[in-house]
């Protein structure tokens, strides 16, 4: 199964795909993680990324497309894969489908995941990454267990350089402008599935993992 998590920024996505991969042995494949990567790694794509993300733009359609259609060329995507912040423009929706039908594979549902502007704000204001593997928490909503130490991997956790509020405010009109347009491309494949994010993380969880029980039984 071939599934794609959207959602404005702070919405869950990493968050549910944390538990969706592990429940249903799905690859997770986060552009934003991949661009992260090459910001710490000091690559050249890295460089170029981190020019648009820490200004809350999107990285250009041709680097994005470029890194996604090479990942999902390899053997351990054949088992089913999560893609989490791709596509996020219609052009991009629009590459992915050529890759996928290149490579024999199609999506067979793009969940999103919805939550209000105020509280989206609250969200990333206060979310705390590990350095080490990646997992997410929150000060308030998802506090790990001993403060600023990862409880998977006892890592330190740090704070995102484009969770400041300037950034957070321009990636949510960048969301609003060049993503939300996506949505329609999603319905008219029937392929759309919209989930209440406002609810607990243990919530939104049980509504996605029903609906992909539904697409693992068809
Ligand atoms: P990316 O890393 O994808 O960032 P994003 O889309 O802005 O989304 P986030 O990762 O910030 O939020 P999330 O939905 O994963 O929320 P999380 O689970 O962490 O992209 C970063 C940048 O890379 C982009 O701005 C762009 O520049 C570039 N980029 C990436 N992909 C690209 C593409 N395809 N094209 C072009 N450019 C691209 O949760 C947030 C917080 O809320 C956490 O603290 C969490 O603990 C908490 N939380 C989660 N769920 C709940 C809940 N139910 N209740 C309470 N708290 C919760
Ligand atoms: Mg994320
Ligand atoms: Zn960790």
């Amino acid at each position: 199964m071939h599934v794609i998590i959207m959602g404005p920024p702070g919405a869950g996505k990493g968050t549910q795909a944390e538990r969706m991969t592990k429940d249903f042995a799905l690859l997770h494949i986060s552009t934003g993680e991949i661009f992260r990567n090459a910001v710490k790694e000091g690559t050249e794509m890295g460089k170029k990324a981190k020019e648009y993300m820490d200004k809350g733009l999107l990285v250009p359609d041709e680097i994005v497309v470029g890194i996604v259609k090479e990942r999902l060329s390899r053997p351990d995507c054949a088992g089913g894969v999560l893609l989490d912040g791709f596509p996020r423009t219609v052009e991009q929706a629009e590459a992915l489908d050529e890759v996928m039908q290149d490579l024999n594979m199609k999506i067979d549902a793009a969940i999103s995941v919805d939550v209000n502007e105020e509280e989206l704000i609250n969200r990333l204001t206060g979310r705390r990454v590990c350095r080490n593997c990646g997992a997410t928490y929150h000060l308030k909503f998802n506090p790990p267990k001993v403060r600023n130490i990862c409880d998977h991997c006892s890592g330190e956790l740090y704070q995102r350089s484009d969770d400041t509020i300037d950034t957070v405010k321009e990636r949510l009109a960048v969301y609003n402008k060049q993503t939300l347009p996506m949505i329609e491309y999603y319905q008219r494949k029937n392929l759309f599935v919209s989930v209440d994010g406002s609810q607990s993380i243990n919530q939104v969880y049980s509504v996605i993992s029903a609906h992909l029980q539904k697409i693992k039984e068809q």
